[in-house]
């Protein structure tokens, strides 16, 4: 079959509307997402799951990329050689895992040229969580522990997405985030064994961060529109609300390991559910955090844009080299 590159976009020569062809892709696309097979970049997709994908994947990479700045602000000021270490291997893993989605973006014909341009003029989104500030040096356990923790209820079902490339990254990047959310909890539970003032600032961050880490999971499914169609496509396999107690009823017998309460009163065992109940996050708030309102939106932005423009010879000698090798 001719492939070619139209717009950016690599297309089979076929466009929607082309009749018996257009019909016969999408029936071979149905039969995948039915049989619980991957699609893969070769296959005629619908243009709708193509742009969601494309969206989705944008935006998890954003946020990887974005998620190494509030971290990485403490790799200077860490308390020990082994923290510093140990900090640093984690805030690369997670420009790691950005490159793989950016990549596993690019096989869906994105320009990734293109997708920086977007996050750094807010077309694009990435995770509200990332737009808050980290003031002490628990805060780095504590997204370890919480906000790692909650990427990992997220992303373990994204291993069996129906979009090869996507659950294939997942899959890597869910070995390293549970190394993540395991040096967060060490590092807490070092602390929690420390001095009176180490325990105290454990449990003024883990106030701070346990209600936007509950965001993460977006809105209420009731409120969460594109949601039913991502579960029929199989790109996403349980809802919002789902995910969120999964996390909760995962999270809450390690904050009594670790000797910190939770900030909700609600939050009990309901043994008729076999679940915790809990209480709800402040939507209103998620929702100014995702229009650009959050504490730290407009500097982590700045500072994207400025780390991409510093990194302009990095490219430039990169095209330079490939070039004169006749890549
Ligand atoms: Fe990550
Ligand atoms: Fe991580």
């Amino acid at each position: 079959m001719e492939r070619r590159v139209v717009d950016g976009r690599l297309v089979d020569g076929r466009r929607p509307g082309d009749g018996e062809e257009f019909a016969e892709g999408q029936a071979r696309f149905e039969e995948t997402i039915a049989a619980d097979q991957r699609v893969e970049p070769r296959d005629w997709m619908p243009e709708a799951y193509r742009a969601t994908l494309v969206r989705q994947i944008a935006q998890h990479a954003h946020s990887e990329i974005i998620g190494m700045q509030p971290e990485g602000e403490w790799i200077t000021r860490a308390p020990s050689l082994r923290r510093k270490a140990i900090l640093w291997a984690k805030v690369q893993d997670e420009a790691g895992h950005g490159l793989y989605l950016y990549g596993a973006a690019e096989t869906l014909g994105a320009d990734r040229a293109e997708l920086t341009r977007a996050l750094v003029e807010g077309r694009q989104k990435y995770s509200s969580i990332f737009n808050y500030p980290t003031l002490t040096f628990a805060d780095v356990g504590v997204i370890g522990w919480l906000v790692d923790g909650a990427a990992i209820c997220n992303q373990v079902p994204l291993c069996r997405t129906s979009y090869g490339p996507y659950a294939r990254a997942m899959v890597r990047v869910c070995k390293e985030e549970s190394f993540h959310q395991r040096q967060g909890f060490e590092l807490l539970w070092t602390m929690m064994r420390g001095t009176r003032a180490q325990r105290a600032m454990v449990r003024e961050a883990v106030d701070r961060w346990w209600w936007p880490t509950l965001m993460m999971f977006g809105p209420p499914d009731a409120a969460s529109p594109n949601s039913a169609r991502s579960m029929a496509w199989r790109v996403k396999r349980h809802s919002n609300d789902e995910l969120r107690q999964r996390f909760v009823d995962m999270t809450v017998p390690q904050a009594e390991r670790l000797g910190v309460t939770l900030p909700d009163e609600r939050l009990r065992w309901n043994p008729e559910r076999g679940h915790y109940d809990f209480g709800a996050p402040d939507f209103a708030e998620l929702a100014r955090v995702i229009a650009g309102d959050g504490p730290c939106n407009a500097e982590r932005v700045r500072r994207r844009a400025a780390a991409h423009e510093e990194g302009a010879w990095v490219r430039a000698a990169a095209r330079a080299h490939a070039a004169r090798r006749g890549e």
